[in-house]
């Protein structure tokens, strides 16, 4: 006998009864999308792996020893996406969108990281991103922050997720403050931890970003990035914070948000909440304004986040409930002519009432085995027809769920209004 065929580890089925939710948050994120005129990009799943390592950096976890990198069959190095920016900008240039203009655009997609799985963490996961170019001043960081902010409203989600904001300045003011950085954790060499040396040498800010509690007190004392900010970049974040407090945006400076990808400069922020355990960023961005230029185009100023799909629906499923998406009407026929005018019949009622939910049954089995199923399917009522109901052109109605209703009989012609009325 064969065995069965495993699904790839960190790679999960979303089954009919949680996708209710994930096209809930979908179709509130398209609506919200298009209420700030951003446009659908789709891209491709698969990029050359030279354009990930370029944008997110070859010294980090993703592009170290996150990617599924493989050969195609013509010997080139392709990725499968571990996120959607760094395919944008190459879209974006590709295109011929980004040169002198603006441009709002939004994608959505599963995204690949080889991380090790755990709850809220997963090797196939999905994104909703956003991504504006060709816009310097922080009104476009303060439209995207609330681009988010009102996707929550939308979805009721008002408590569990806070929003946490930093700079990282200009490429020039942080390579001062990552001198440093370097020189005070050298100081305490003798204090870190193994992945926290490795980083010293190869990408020192993200030791800031440490979990490992024995740590803590060694990042506490760290110098910090907001004291090394160019006077521009200072501005920009200031303006930034007061357009947020305009708007009634709450947030907390975070000087240890430093972001696990190497193309953010100036603002990176994080929406995180402690409903999830470990996993805690639910929706992370910032601007990247030199990704552009080092991507092959010319100088385009770029902001944009992201939200993962799994963590925001999880959030969600302690919040709120979506009824299950239960039919209307299941159709319970017993012969062959019963069969066949039932068919017809049900395609008569979804031509005049397009948003009915009917179950037609399908193959064979009594009238009760078929009562069971359509009682399970959590439909409303039965549409009945035997061979008394196909010789009077007639359905017998029986209501599934209110008990005190009681089965009655309609014509086939009279059933299409028969049904509008009962069901809504
Ligand atoms: P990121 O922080 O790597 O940023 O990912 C964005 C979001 O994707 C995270 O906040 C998290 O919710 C979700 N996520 C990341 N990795 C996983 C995983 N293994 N399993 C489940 N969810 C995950 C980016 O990807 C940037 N491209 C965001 C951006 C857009 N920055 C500017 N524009």
């Amino acid at each position: 006998m064969s065995k069965t065929i495993q699904p790839v580890r960190g790679m999960n089925d979303i089954l009919p009864e949680q996708t209710a939710l994930w096209q809930r948050v979908e179709a509130a994120a398209r609506e919200t999308f298009a209420a700030y005129g951003y446009g659908e990009i789709r891209l491709p799943a698969v990029e050359k792996t030279a354009l990930f390592a370029r944008s997110i950096g070859d010294a980090t976890d993703i592009v170290e020893k996150e990617m599924y990198t493989f050969e195609d069959r013509s010997g080139e190095s392709l990725s499968l996406r571990p996120e959607g920016t760094a395919g944008c900008v190459r879209a974006g240039i590709s295109n011929g969108l980004l040169y002198n203009q603006t441009q709002r655009l939004w994608y959505a997609g599963p995204m690949f990281r080889h991380e090790r799985p755990q709850k809220g963490r997963y090797r196939q996961f999905h994104q909703l991103g956003l991504e504006a170019y060709g816009m310097a001043g922080p009104d476009i960081d303060a439209e995207v922050i609330l681009v988010s902010a009102r996707l929550w409203q939308k979805l009721g989600l008002t408590a569990g997720i806070s929003l946490q904001l930093n700079s990282l300045g200009t490429p020039e003011a942080r390579a001062v403050y990552r001198e440093k950085l370097v020189a005070y954790f050298e100081q305490h060499q003798g204090s870190l931890d193994a992945d926290s040396k490795r980083r010293l040498a190869t990408n020192p800010l993200r030791i800031l970003d440490s979990k490992n509690p024995a740590m803590q007190n060694i990042i506490a004392d760290a110098p910090v990035l907001m004291d090394f900010l160019d006077a521009a970049s200072r501005e920009h974040f200031d303006v930034l914070r007061t357009m947020l407090d305009t708007c009634g945006i709450s947030y907390t400076v975070n000087p240890r948000l430093v972001r696990g990808l190497d193309y953010y400069s100036r603002t990176v922020f994080e929406w995180v909440t402690d409903k999830l355990g470990a996993q805690d960023a639910v929706c992370s961005g910032g601007r990247y304004d030199d990704l552009v230029e080092l991507l092959g185009g010319q100088p385009t100023p770029a902001i944009g986040w992201a939200l993962g799909l799994e963590r925001l629906v999880a959030l969600l499923e302690q919040q709120t409930q979506v009824a299950p998406a239960n039919p209307d009407v299941f159709i319970i026929t017993s012969g062959t002519a019963a069969k066949m005018n039932g068919l017809a019949l049900a395609e008569q009622l979804r031509n005049a009432l397009p948003g009915l939910k009917l179950i037609s049954h399908c193959g064979d089995g009594s009238f009760k085995s078929q009562f069971k199923k359509a009682d399970k399917s959590g439909a409303r009522f039965a549409l009945i027809l035997g061979e008394d109901e196909v010789s009077g052109q007639m359905v017998s109605i029986k209501p599934l769920r209110d008990k005190d209703a009681e089965q009655h009989t309609c014509s086939w012609k009279e059933l299409p209004q028969q049904l509008a009325k009962i069901v809504n």
